[in-house]
């Protein structure tokens, strides 16, 4: 990014406002006030646990009990949150602007949660892409199956873990781990729409998890513009047209709504 005085930068608010197609993607910070743990910094859950130990098929493979364990309880966690102000704030713009596409790597359902509450015809618009998948949806391990599922999960002991009810081979977490392919399908409508966009309005993520972090760099390479909201720097930030240093539930519905 050209270097600009803040004088003369311009303000995100009108950044978006003049753009037509808008690129969001956001990561664990946009889920923060809602109580969602994020992955790291000061109580981010890689700061507890070893993501090899838990968010690998490696680790699947060698104890499904345990990582079933630590799913339950994310999903526990995530059960008793609920979309916050930027989430509704974001949805609100999807609705209103039909060029816009919400690309999410959280697994939270959270945007789902928010573009459900504008009820049709703006959820639609609203529904993100889901980058990392669902902790609401699980998969056969063997075949095909996969199904929403939000009952609680037993995970005392191997054979209390969620079966499919296709072929009866163990289930797991609908979720992307670390050395597994994303969806390539999803991932080029991400890029696609990111290379065309006026804006990508990054939101809430540490932006150090490949591919998604290049998402926004595609809009650039297009010619389109990064306004980013995180209260700390981020790999992203030099490459930005404005980096707000705020918090997304208080920064964004002043600058969407
Ligand atoms: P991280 O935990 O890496 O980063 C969260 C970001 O949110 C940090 O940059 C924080 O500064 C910022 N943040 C914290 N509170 C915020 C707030 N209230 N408002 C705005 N921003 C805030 O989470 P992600 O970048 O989402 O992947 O992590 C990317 C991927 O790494 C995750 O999807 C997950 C993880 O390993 C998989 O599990 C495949």
């Amino acid at each position: 990014m050209q270097y600009l005085p803040d004088k003369i930068r311009p303000d995100a608010r009108h950044i978006i406002r003049a753009a037509s197609r808008i690129v969001v993607l956001t990561g664990a910070g946009v889920s923060a006030e809602s109580g969602v743990p994020t992955f790291r910094g000061d109580g981010g859950l890689w700061k507890s646990c070893r993501a090899e130990d838990l968010a690998t098929p490696e680790a699947f493979a060698r104890d499904p009990r345990l990582v079933w364990e630590w799913y339950a309880w994310r999903r526990e966690i995530v059960a008793r949150c609920s979309a916050n102000a930027a989430h509704h704030a974001i949805a609100k713009l999807a609705a209103t602007h039909p060029e816009t596409l919400i690309v999410t790597q959280n697994v939270d359902g959270l945007h789902s949660e928010a573009a459900a509450a504008l009820g049709e015809p703006g959820s639609a618009p609203a529904m993100p892409l889901e980058l990392h998948g669902s902790l609401f949806v699980i998969r056969c391990t063997r075949c095909a199956w996969r199904r929403p599922h939000r009952e609680p999960i037993d995970a005392t002991l191997h054979d209390t873990l969620p079966r499919c009810e296709s072929c009866g081979a163990l289930a797991r977490p609908a979720v992307v781990w670390f050395g597994e392919l994303l969806n390539q399908t999803e991932l080029e409508r991400a890029f696609d729409a990111a290379r065309a966009a006026d804006v990508c309005l990054v939101v809430g993520t540490s932006a150090v998890v490949q591919p998604a972090a290049s998402i926004a760099l595609a809009t650039l390479e297009g010619g389109g513009a990064i306004v980013e909201v995180n209260p700390t720097e981020t790999p992203l930030s030099p490459h930005a047209l404005v980096s707000l240093r705020d918090r997304a539930a208080l920064a964004l519905p002043d600058m969407l709504l």
